[in-house]
This record gives C-alpha cells, structure tokens and sequence, in this order.
C-alpha cells in the first residue's frame, strides 16, 4: 500500500499511547464513515443492506474504542490530544465528500436526492477499498509484534462491504466502474496526505 504505512506500524505498535491514539484514530474515522451513511439514509426507500452497512461501521467506532482498553492507555475521548494527526484524519473523510459530489454536480449534473445516494455510493466504496488494504496490513503487523489486540473481525465485514457496494453500484450505472475509479483516485490523494501527516507527527 505505501512503504511509509509499512514503516509506521511497528513504531505505533511498540508504544502504549501511541497505539491507543491510532486505535481512537481508526475510531473516529470509523464513526465518521458511519454516520454519513447514515446521514445519506433516505427515510422511505433505506434499505436492509444500508441499515445492515451503518449498523456494522458503527461497531466497528465501538470496537476499536474498545481494543484501546488492552494498551493501557486512555483515550475517553476524540479530542485531538487523543488522536494521531488530527486535522488530517478529521479533514479525510469530509473532503473526500466534498471531491466526490463536485464530481457528481460537473459530470453528472446531480442534485438533490439523486446526489447524495451517488456520493454514497462512491464514496463509500472508495473507503472500503481502502479498508480492504489497511485492516490486513495492520493485522498482519499486530501479529508480528505479538500483540493482543485485534481487528479480524472488521477485516471480515469490510469484505462484504466491497461486494456490496459493488452490487449497489451496478445498479446505479453501467459505467460505474469508471465513476468508482475516480473516487478511488480522490481518495488516494488524501490518504497519502494523511500518512504523510502521520509520519511528521510520529517524528
Ligand atoms: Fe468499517
Ligand atoms: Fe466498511
């Protein structure tokens, strides 16, 4: 994913505050995504795999708030002294929004209603492609320094995530491939912003 990724993990592993702050990191991020799906619910036509989708990023905000508990360390809240780069991890997700409907507005002329389904769909996949590379790495570098905490079960509903989306988004639009690509481009470039936020506030 990015050798920087690969290079930061052990560092914040190693360290009890430093590892509780990117588990409320992972949190909020968690919940951000959460409750802009929720947001995005229409309150007539929400469906079984919306609900079930929120349901699940919410749990997954509770349960890396919960992991925290096995670093020791306290993070009661997601106040910045309690977060790895703030401004970035709070500015990721909110501005991957903001790129994803002026796209939808200037390509697709959306609005409305119509918008906001789209900008959901897109940019939730973008996010969960996302998921899909980051939990397994961390994973991977969690088992290697032995620790005790664990995320494989948030590994196994972002999967399902991905496949629903993607069922979702053939629905939407024969072309959504092509509008799917260019969210991912979108968040490529905030995601590289934030690991390298990330490096200079580990530094
Ligand atoms: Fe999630
Ligand atoms: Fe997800």
């Amino acid at each position: 994913m990015s050798m920087e990724f690969d290079q930061l993990l052990p560092k914040i592993i190693n360290d009890n505050t430093l590892h509780a702050r990117w588990l409320n990191t992972l949190s909020l991020m968690e919940n951000t995504g959460a409750r802009k799906i929720s947001a995005c619910e229409d309150p007539e036509t929400v469906t079984y795999i919306i609900l079930k989708h929120a349901a699940e990023e919410h749990r997954h905000a509770f349960y890396l708030k919960k992991q925290i508990e096995k670093t020791g360390a306290a993070c009661p809240t997601y106040s910045s002294d309690y977060l790895l780069a703030p401004a970035s991890s709070r500015h990721y997700l909110n501005q991957l929004d903001v790129d994803v409907c002026r796209y939808l507005k200037n390509e697709l002329g959306l609005k409305g209603k119509e918008l906001r389904f789209a900008a959901y769909l897109l940019v939730t996949y973008a996010i969960e492609v996302r998921a899909d590379e980051l939990y397994p790495v961390y994973q991977e570098a969690l088992d290697k320094a032995l620790s005790k905490i664990n995320v494989k079960s948030i590994i196994l509903e972002e999967e399902g995530h991905l496949e629903e989306m993607i069922n979702q988004l053939k629905t939407f639009s024969p072309d959504w491939q092509l509008h799917a690509d260019k969210a991912v481009e979108m968040e490529s470039r905030l995601f590289h912003q934030w690991i390298s936020q990330l490096a200079t506030a580990l530094n």
